[in-house]
């Protein structure tokens, strides 16, 4: 029932049976903004960053915080939400810093990451003075070597450690594992050479540790792993080279129930799961409390989404197959293109209607591949309908691309009852602004 799949994803069905967003009618907003639309929902966005806030403070202590991963959905909207609920902000390219500072974010509130940072993004982030460099490899430290030179400054820096775990989770976004491209081993000893060199640098200050595991990961076992091996390996480097490690970042990762088969575990579960495992392991190894930092994207904004399309061409290969196609596709969400990732739909006008079809939902774009949803359950629908898909404020927006030069959907924040545009829907012109004639 549709009902249930709306209410599933934590949204209304109000009494004209249509979907509701922010306390929004879901289809003012398509009337107001056009589609495809990409709606957040404000209220949840915010809950979700002071759950992470609240539930740390609460389960750590002071000496604790969230860092949103901008790259979930990296707009100075959602960037002055996360910062206006006391987060800070991950960055992880020099386009992502100029977004947060631009947002107003203050400059030490900033965890600049990236695993082949250009000299001139060191060199931005440094002028600017980000909060933590998160330095990834060798390379990072030779640009740090320059770039501290030549601004006469110093930087404070966290080591992306690789603690050798291989979360469930799709191959292209697991990131912990030993075959990986980022960080520094833990296990083939990268990571306690990073050390050394860190603690020789003089115009490097090692203030800790950081791994990111993967993310959509739904088991919390990982986490707790990755979390004891940093502490064991804080315990290593104080015992055997007397360095402190004053903050540990446990990286995001968290999933999101995008389909039923999906059974994440609660944000305040996971922050007290991995506070425990750190508060616990510390104290077997006699340290203090280092700050304790988590770094989530898409538990943030993810399900706080909801993109809306209409429904334009319905083509019914009998006994095989109901393609509805709708006016966004993998241009705006290639995540079931890329990772073969799975949604929810209702028809929004009809939204405590029974779903009685199942059909394939496909994009725009040139290619068969572009399918968002291949087994929708749905009521029956027709060109003009409005379709709501759930689940899609995390690495939508942020991967959108022109591909067959469809413009970019607009961002709207609902909440309180009102649409805002955070992100204008791109133009033909806009598409071209960069292009030279001949
Ligand atoms: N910290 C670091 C260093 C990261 O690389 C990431 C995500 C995060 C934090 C946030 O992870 P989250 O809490 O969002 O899981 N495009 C893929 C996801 C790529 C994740 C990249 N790194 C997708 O659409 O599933």
């Amino acid at each position: 029932m549709s009902p249930a799949i709306a209410g599933a994803h934590g949204f209304r069905v109000n009494n004209a049976g249509h979907l509701e967003i922010g306390g929004v009618d879901a289809l003012a907003l398509a009337r107001d903004f056009g589609t495809p639309l990409h709606v957040l929902d404000e209220e949840r966005l915010r809950a979700n960053c002071r759950e992470y806030r609240d539930t740390l403070a609460e389960a750590y202590g002071p000496n604790a915080r969230a860092i949103f991963a901008s790259k979930a959905c990296c707009t100075i909207a959602t960037c002055q939400i996360a910062h206006q609920e006391g987060l800070g902000v991950d960055v992880a390219s020099g386009g992502e810093l100029h977004t947060a500072l631009r947002a107003g974010v203050p400059a030490r509130d900033l965890y600049f990451h990236g695993n082949n940072k250009t000299l001139d993004e060191v060199e931005y982030g440094l002028r600017t003075g980000v909060g933590r460099c998160v330095v990834d490899n060798e390379h990072e430290f030779d640009l740090l070597e320059t770039v501290t030179a030549r601004l006469d400054t110093t930087a404070d820096i966290l080591l992306r450690l690789t603690p050798g775990i291989e979360p469930h989770t799709h191959q292209a976004i697991r990131t912990g594992g030993v075959d990986s491209k980022f960080g520094f081993g833990m296990l083939d000893g990268a990571a306690y050479r990073a050390v050394v060199r860190a603690s020789r640098m003089p115009r490097v200050r090692l203030r800790g540790l950081h791994a990111h595991i993967g993310s959509q990961v739904c088991d919390l076992e990982p986490f707790r792993m990755s979390a004891a091996a940093l502490v064991d390996f804080a315990a290593r480097i104080r015992d055997e080279l007397d360095v402190t490690v004053e903050e540990l970042n446990l990286g995001g990762g968290l999933g999101i129930r995008y389909v039923p088969a999906d059974e994440p575990p609660r944000i305040a579960d996971f922050v007290r799961a991995l506070a425990g495992v750190v508060t616990a392991r510390l104290g077997a190894h006699r340290l203090s409390h280092p700050r304790l930092f988590l770094e989530p994207g898409r538990s943030i904004v993810g399900s706080a989404g909801v993109t809306l399309y209409t429904v334009g061409a319905v083509k019914s290969i009998p006994g095989v197959r109901t393609y509805v196609s709708v006016d966004g596709g993998m241009f705006e969400n290639p995540r079931p293109a890329l990772y073969g990732a799975q949604y929810e739909a209702v028809a929004a006008a009809r939204a405590a209607d029974a779903a009685t079809d199942t059909v394939a939902v496909a994009g725009r774009c040139c290619e068969s591949g572009d399918v968002l949803i291949w087994e929708a359950r749905l009521p029956p629908v027709r060109s003009g309908d409005l379709l709501a898909v759930f689940g899609t404020g995390a690495y939508t927006y942020s991967m959108a691309s022109n591909y067959n030069r469809f413009p970019r959907p607009a961002v709207v924040l609902a909440g309180h009852g009102r649409g805002r545009c955070v992100v204008e829907r791109e133009t033909y012109d806009d598409l071209l602004r960069k292009d030279v004639s001949l």
